[in-house]
């Protein structure tokens, strides 16, 4: 573990390079007719487009020998290894072997994982299977039209996302139904147009212990049970968690508890048994084609010899933005509606991976790590906060993702033709010249002028089947754990939220009306009793 990666030779190497390459503005790289070629990769099904990013091809490798000086290469092969790479945990981070060909072997603390993970990934196939053609029904007889699936976090964002993204993709009959809030909003307006006895309640929690969803789940077992009884409730639960014991004691039979191990991190779990929703969506034949398209990027990662690829990259580029351009945030803006919660899914999978502040020995960071992530759909954006993006103060390197097979319709073009013009104007910009040659007012052209020199990423699928949505996940996957590496920290913990978690029950009691602590500090007391009316 280096002291500090941006004073290892190839990092000061990078900081000369851009002190030659930080005067040249995209407006004339672009000029260039074999830039894009020369800087675009594939991934999978996937094709990342790097032309638009501040550098050149230069660039890419001395970020890609920036990786290797940091063991990034080791690192992964680490992480895919089964090694103990979650160090404060003292768990692997495994998520790979959750899409690995069936007759691989991978093992953890001494013993081959993947008997374990086929017979997950098929039991989970055939319950879903059993439950979407009838054959599994509800406790009266009727089929299950309806799947609530309550989880929050890794346990919800993931699959919320999946699910969505591949609508155009969904097979069968069965209504899949996303709850995560403890709101009472968001439960309650799901369940509503539900009929108890067509539906399956699913309770995804890694540990069964997360408050939302106990008390969601709770919830919802009353709403069975009042319609079902105890009895018929067996037909009405099932639960994906590695606490099969705290599952089962909740009425859930053993038969529909589906495990997974604790090397499976919550946001990196929607290609284990945490994708039921996704499964119950797409079907098992989906499924698997969601884990192969993850595959494609899983084998690209440590192909031999290795050598820099999309997700090595497309992570090196937050170290470029973040140490040697100070941007604070980035943006993600998929140009596809189904796609639209790729963002929350990848502010949880990054920011929570690496928004950390010491090292994974325990050291502070004297340099800054994850960037803000944020974004939502274009062109909704066009008309929310992309005036910021063209004109601000601050730099916001913002990835582009495209769906090559949304055409067809004049709509459709209209929505292809603003990604790239929004791609083109953040790099080009727009300079006085252009707009006094465009007859623009003396007054006005300050106000117009652009700057220009805005990067962007530009990633496409093929279409928004589940092999390609994989591989767009596997992609941030592995883009964010090998920014995590580079910066030192351990991207596979999350010790920052727990305090919250304790506080929040330490308040309850006064919420729900009793003895506000004596060691309340003064805000939280007014705020109780504000809640109180008093
Ligand atoms: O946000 C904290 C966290 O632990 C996430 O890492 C996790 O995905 C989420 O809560 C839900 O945890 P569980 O799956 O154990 O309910």
């Amino acid at each position: 573990m280096v002291d500090n990666p941006f004073q290892t030779p190839e990092a000061q190497i990078l900081r000369t390079h851009q002190a030659e390459i930080v005067s040249q503005h995209l407006r004339d790289l672009l000029t260039d007719p074999s830039r894009p070629r020369s800087m675009t990769l594939t991934a999978g099904p996937l094709t990342v487009d790097f032309s638009r990013m501040l550098g050149n091809t230069t660039t890419l490798e001395l970020l890609g020998s920036l990786a290797d000086a940091l063991r990034v290469p080791e690192r992964l092969k680490a992480m895919v290894s089964g090694e103990v790479v979650n160090v404060t945990e003292q768990r692997a981070a495994l998520h790979t072997a959750l899409r690995a060909d069936h007759d691989a072997h991978i093992t953890v603390d001494g013993a081959d994982v993947m008997p374990d993970v086929t017979q997950t990934a098929d039991a989970v196939s055939a319950y879903v299977e059993a439950v979407r053609s009838g054959a599994r029904r509800g406790a009266t007889g009727e089929r299950l039209t309806d799947v609530v699936v309550i989880g929050i976090g890794g346990s919800d964002l993931g699959p919320r996302m999946v699910t969505a993204a591949t609508r155009s993709h969904h097979t069968g009959h069965v209504g899949v139904h996303f709850v995560a809030n403890v709101d009472p909003a968001e439960l309650d307006t799901t369940l509503a147009p539900l009929d108890p006895a067509s539906t399956l309640v699913v309770i995804i929690s890694k540990t069964f212990t997360t408050v939302e969803t106990l008390a969601n789940a709770a919830t919802a077992r009353t709403w069975l049970v009042d319609s079902v009884g105890e009895t018929g409730l067996t037909n009405h639960v099932c639960a994906v968690t590695t606490a099969v014991e705290a599952a089962t004691a909740f009425g859930v039979p053993e038969d529909a508890v589906f495990g997974f191990r604790d090397w499976v991190g919550g946001r990196y779990s929607l290609s284990s048994a945490v994708g039921i929703g996704i499964e119950f969506a797409v079907g098992p034949e989906g499924m698997r084609s969601l884990r192969q398209g993850m595959r494609w990027v899983d084998d690209a990662l440590l192909a031999d010899p290795w050598q820099p690829n999309a997700a090595v990259l497309l992570g090196m580029l937050d170290i470029w933005y973040t140490e040697y351009f100070g941007a604070t945030t980035k943006a993600v803006i998929p140009y596809s509606q189904d796609l639209a919660l790729l963002p929350s899914h990848l502010q949880q999978l990054q920011m929570e991976s690496n928004g950390k502040s010491v090292t994974a020995d325990g050291r502070p960071v004297a340099w800054p790590t994850s960037p803000i992530v944020w974004g939502a759909p274009g062109t909704n954006g066009q008309h929310a906060f992309f005036q910021l993006l063209h004109q601000g103060t601050t730099l916001v390197p913002v990835d582009l993702i495209g769906v090559d097979s949304i055409a067809g319709s004049d709509r459709a073009n209209l929505l292809q033709a603003n990604l790239l013009a929004q791609a083109a104007a953040l790099a080009l910009g727009r300079t006085a010249t252009d707009l006094r040659a465009a007859g623009v007012s003396e007054a006005l052209i300050p106000h117009k002028e652009m700057p220009g020199d805005r990067p962007s990423t530009l990633i496409w699928l093929p279409d928004l089947s589940p092999s390609s949505v994989g591989a767009l996940v596997a992609l941030y996957e592995h883009a964010t754990a090998v920014a995590g590496f580079a910066w030192g920290i351990n991207p596979f913990d999350q010790w920052g939220v727990e305090r919250g978690k304790e506080l929040a029950g330490d308040l309850l009691p006064a919420v729900a009306g009793g003895a506000i602590p004596d060691d309340t500090d003064a805000s939280t007391e007014a705020s109780l009793r504000h809640l109180r009316g008093s």
